[in-house]
C-alpha cells in the first residue's frame, strides 16, 4: 500500500518510522518531510495548504490512506476536503478540530457537559479584560482564542502582566482576537494523556510529560517543546479512568450532541492533576512533538495496522500493546530559538553514529541542500532512547549529542529531571 505523511517535524519522521516497519506499505510520500523522512521516504515539496494540488497529488500517486501530522491543516479542513474527494485520511474533521483550533469552543464544552477545567471568562474588549483584572486574585492565565504555537498563553503573576497580555492579542498578535479568554490558574503537576479513536471506539495510546520551556530548570520563554518522557510518573489505572470518565468521554459526547460529529484520529489532552484529581487545560487534536518520540516506540503493536484499523473504524479489533521500557527525547534546536536564529547551518557526522537498538534520531527542521544536512527551523533534531530507566536514556543521548557536536545547536540536559533527578 501507499502510505502519505503530511508534515515535517520530528512527529511526522517518527509516524514515517513507525510506518514503514508495516510490510505492508510499499512506498511512503512525506508532504513536505525532511532530510530524515529523505531516507525512508520520498519527500513531496508541496504547499500543504494548497489542498487542491494535495488531492491531486495523492490521486496521482494512488495513495492509499493519508495520515495528518499537524494541527494547521486539520483545523483548516483538510480532513473534510480530502474525504470529499474520496482519499482515505486519518485525523479529526474539521468541526472536531475546533477542540485545539478554538480555545473558547473547549471551554464552553467544558461548562455544558461538567468537565473539570480551570474557571474562566470571555471577553470581548481591553476594557471589559482589565475591569476584570481589578477584581480578580492572581496568579491568573490569559489566553488567545486560535491556534498560536504554543505562544498565546500567558501566566500573569500582577495586573501589569495582566494588561500587556490582553492588549497584545486585542492588537492581534495572534492574528484578529474578537474575544479572549482569562481564566484561573491551576496548580498541581502537568501530564500528557492521548486517546486514539475511529469515532466509535476509543483506546488509550500512552502518557507523557514534556518540557515546553526554553531553559534548564523549566525557565524561560515558551517552546514547542525541548523534550519529553513516556510514561508520565502520574499514570496510574484509576487516574486513567477518571480522566476517561471525566474528561475524554464526556468531550466526545458533546461533540455527538451538540456538533453532531465524531472524533477520529489522535486526541490529546493537556491536563493538571491536583490531589490525583484531573482538570483539563487544553486539547490537541493530534499527536504531541515531541511526546509522539517518545510514545511511539514504545507502542508493539503495529502501527500502520493501528492507523488502518482507524480509518475502517475496526479499532475494536485492535489490541493495543506497550513496552514497559521508558524513552526519552531530547530536542536539539538552533542557537536563538524561540527567538530568531539562522537557518541552512550544516549538520555533519549524522552518517558517522551507529544507533544501537532502542537508540533513534528522528529529524525536525532539516533539509538537504547540495548533498548536505543543513538545519532548517527552530527544533532541529530530536535524539530519542528507550530502556529499562530514564536516568540510563539521558545519559545515553548526551553521548549521541555530543557524538555529533553540532556547534549551532544548544539542548537541555536536565529532561526529565522529576522521574530522574531525585
Ligand atoms: P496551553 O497552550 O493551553 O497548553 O498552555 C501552555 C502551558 O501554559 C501549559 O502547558 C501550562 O503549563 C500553562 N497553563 C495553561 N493554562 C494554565 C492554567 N489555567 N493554570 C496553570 N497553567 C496553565
Ligand atoms: N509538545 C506540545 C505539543 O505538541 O503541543
Amino acid at each position: 500500500m501507499k502510505v502519505g505523511i503530511i508534515g515535517s517535524g520530528g512527529r511526522e519522521h517518527a509516524i514515517c518510522y513507525a510506518v514503514k516497519k508495516s510490510k505492508k506499505v510499499d512506498e511512503i510520500y512525506c508532504f513536505p518531510g525532511n532530510a530524515g523522512t529523505h531516507d525512508i521516504a520520498i519527500n513531496v515539496d508541496l504547499n500543504i495548504s494548497d489542498f487542491e494540488s494535495l488531492n491531486q497529488f495523492i490521486n496521482e500517486k494512488k495513495i492509499d490512506i493519508i495520515i495528518v501530522g499537524p494541527e494547521k491543516p486539520l483545523v483548516d479542513g483538510v480532513v473534510d476536503f480530502l474525504k470529499k474527494n474520496k482519499v482515505n485520511v486519518f485525523g479529526p474533521n474539521q468541526i472536531a478540530s475546533k477542540l485545539e483550533g478554538s480555545k473558547i469552543f473547549t471551554k464552553n464544552l467544558c461548562k455544558k457537559f461538567n468537565i473539570p477545567t480551570a474557571n474562566f471568562g470571555i471577553f470581548k474588549n481591553v476594557e471589559k479584560s482589565i475591569d476584570f483584572l481589578n477584581k480578580s486574585k492572581f496568579p491568573l492565565v490569559v489566553k488567545a482564542d486560535g491556534l498560536a504555537a504554543g505562544k498565546g498563553v500567558y501566566i500573569c503573576e500582577n495586573k501589569i502582566d495582566g494588561e500587556y497580555a490582553i492588549k497584545e492579542i486585542f492588537n492581534g498578535k495572534f492574528g484578529k482576537a474578537n474575544e479572549l479568554l482569562i481564566e484561573e490558574f491551576l496548580s498541581g503537576e502537568e501530564m500528557s494523556f492521548f486517546v486514539i479513536s475511529d469515532g466509535v471506539n476509543i483506546k488509550q495510546f500512552g502518557t507523557a510529560q514534556d518540557h515546553k520551556r526554553v531553559g534548564e530548570g523549566d525557565i524561560g520563554l515558551n517552546t514547542g517543546g525541548m523534550g519529553a518522557y513516556s510514561p508520565s510518573r502520574l499514570e496510574s489505572d484509576e487516574l486513567n479512568k477518571k480522566i476517561l470518565d471525566k474528561i475524554i468521554l464526556p468531550t466526545l459526547k458533546g461533540l455527538r450532541e451538540d456538533f453532531k460529529t465524531n472524533f477520529v484520529g489522535f486526541l490529546y489532552a493537556g491536563l493538571m492533576i491536583k490531589n490525583n484529581e484531573p482538570y483539563l487545560i487544553e486539547y490537541n487534536v493530534r499527536m504531541g512533538d515531541p511526546e509522539c518520540q517518545t510514545i511511539l516506540p514504545r507502542l508493539e503493536t503495529n502501527f500502520f495496522e493501528v492507523i488502518k484499523a482507524t480509518i475502517e473504524q475496526k479499532l475494536d479489533a485492535i489490541n493495543l500493546s506497550w513496552s514497559n521500557e521508558k524513552c526519552l527525547s531530547i530536542v536539539q534546536c538552533s542557537r536563538g530559538y524561540p527567538g530568531t536564529y539562522e537557518n541552512n547551518q550544516e549538520i555533519k557526522n549524522l552518517d558517522k553514529v551507529n544507533l544501537k537498538m532502542n537508540e533513534y534520531i528522528f529529524h525536525a527542521g532539516t533539509k538537504i541542500k547540495n548533498s548536505k544536512i543543513i538545519s532548517n527551523g527552530g527544533r532541529v533534531l530530536n535524539f530519542v532512547c528507550k530502556s529499562n530507566s530514564f536516568k540510563e536514556c539521558r545519559e545515553i543521548i548526551l553521548g549521541l549529542i555530543n557524538k555529533i557536536g553540532w556547534k549551532k545547536g544548544f539542548y537541555r540536559k536536565d529532561i526529565g529531571h522529576k522521574v530522574i533527578d531525585k
